[in-house]
């Protein structure tokens, strides 16, 4: 028994170092995202948007849904607005709201983001002379109803319209204002992207690949221009209530627009990537630690779940 207990002791005593490093290791990394909950969601950085970057914020697709709520908490900080969408009366709309709800100066551009041959000169004309602190990069669409590539209707014209309006705007607004910013060594750039661009959404492929864009573009001239005094600053959440997810309710995983913005904006210079919104910030987490074939099979039926619907809805109206 003696012999039997001596030779098991350095084992033990081995096996019970070993176990201690693990849960060490597991309690560390327990702490590590504690600290990161409470640095993005609790405390934030509500001070790292205002006019202190310059007198003026820019969103395109600023009409509705997401942009008209960044449009509005940018002019609740006090911050002149440029708003940028296709409808002329819809922007002389919000923007007069905007004036009278924020006492603030707003300026509109009309343009359709689909036109990337011309609309692009009469933007630069607009933002001349304006001193720019944020770019909010919005603009952008979804599809029609979920399909297989080749089944979508009109796949030509979706490829180009989302190349457009999804990736090519978000270059070539980048383009327009960042020079103005590394010269005063100060500006933010938020960037739309998609919680599709994070696992990659089958049936909707087009969408995630113009999103994945996106992700990459931010991070890349992120790390670029960050020792120039600019953030640039990616979002990739999932479901907001608006025209574009075509929902029937909010609830607490798919959030107002209001809601989203009220906690994507508190992120800003944490992080140069998250989901912007608490709960989604989770399913992204969720999505990462699932095998590849599980988050395949759960997208697949939720978006033809949603395909159904959609259908079904469009023949009773
Ligand atoms: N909603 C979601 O569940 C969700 C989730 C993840 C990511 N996102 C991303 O968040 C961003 C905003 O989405 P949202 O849901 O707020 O969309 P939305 O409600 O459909 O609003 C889109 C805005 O863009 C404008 N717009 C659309 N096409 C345009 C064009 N060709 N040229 C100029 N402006 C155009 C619209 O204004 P007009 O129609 O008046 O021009 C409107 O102001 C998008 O980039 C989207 O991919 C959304």
């Amino acid at each position: 028994m003696e012999a039997a207990d001596a030779s098991w002791g350095p084992w033990t005593s081995r096996f019970f170092w070993l176990g201690v490093a693990v849960v060490a290791f597991w309690v560390f990394l327990l702490l590590r995202y504690v600290r990161y909950i409470f640095r993005l969601w609790i405390k934030g950085n509500p001070g790292a948007v205002g006019p202190h970057l310059g007198a003026w914020a820019v969103v395109t697709g600023a009409t509705d849904g997401v942009g008209k709520a960044f449009a509005e908490e940018l002019a609740k900080r006090g911050m002149k607005v440029v708003l940028i969408s296709r409808s002329q009366e819809k922007l002389d709309q919000v923007a007069s709201d905007i004036r009278d709800k924020f006492m603030v100066e707003t300026k509109t551009i009309a343009a359709d983001f689909q036109n990337r041959e011309t609309i692009y000169s009469n933007i630069k004309a607009g933002l001349e002379g304006l001193e720019i602190g944020i770019l909010v990069n919005n603009v952008g669409i979804g599809y029609p109803v979920p399909d297989r590539f080749l089944d979508v209707p009109e796949l030509d014209k979706l490829i180009d319209n989302m190349i457009n309006i999804n990736c090519i705007s978000v270059c070539k607004m980048t383009q327009l204002v960042l020079p103005s910013m590394v010269k005063r060594s100060k500006g933010v750039i938020l960037n739309m992207s998609s919680i599709a661009a994070v696992y990659g959404a089958p049936f909707i492929t087009v969408y995630t690949a113009t999103k994945a864009f996106v992700k990459y573009f931010s991070h890349c001239i992120n790390v670029e221009y960050k020792d120039k005094g600019i953030i640039v600053q990616n979002f990739v959440p999932d479901l907001i209530f608006t025209k574009m997810a075509n929902i029937p309710r909010p609830n607490m995983f798919r959030p107002m627009p209001e809601r989203f913005v009220k906690y994507a904006i508190n992120t800003v210079g944490l992080v140069s990537e998250t989901a912007g919104y608490p709960f989604h910030e989770f399913l992204v987490w969720l999505l990462q630690i699932m095998p590849k074939w599980m988050t395949d099979e759960v997208t697949t039926r939720l978006l033809m779940y949603a395909k159904n619907n959609l259908l079904k809805k469009r023949k009773e109206n």
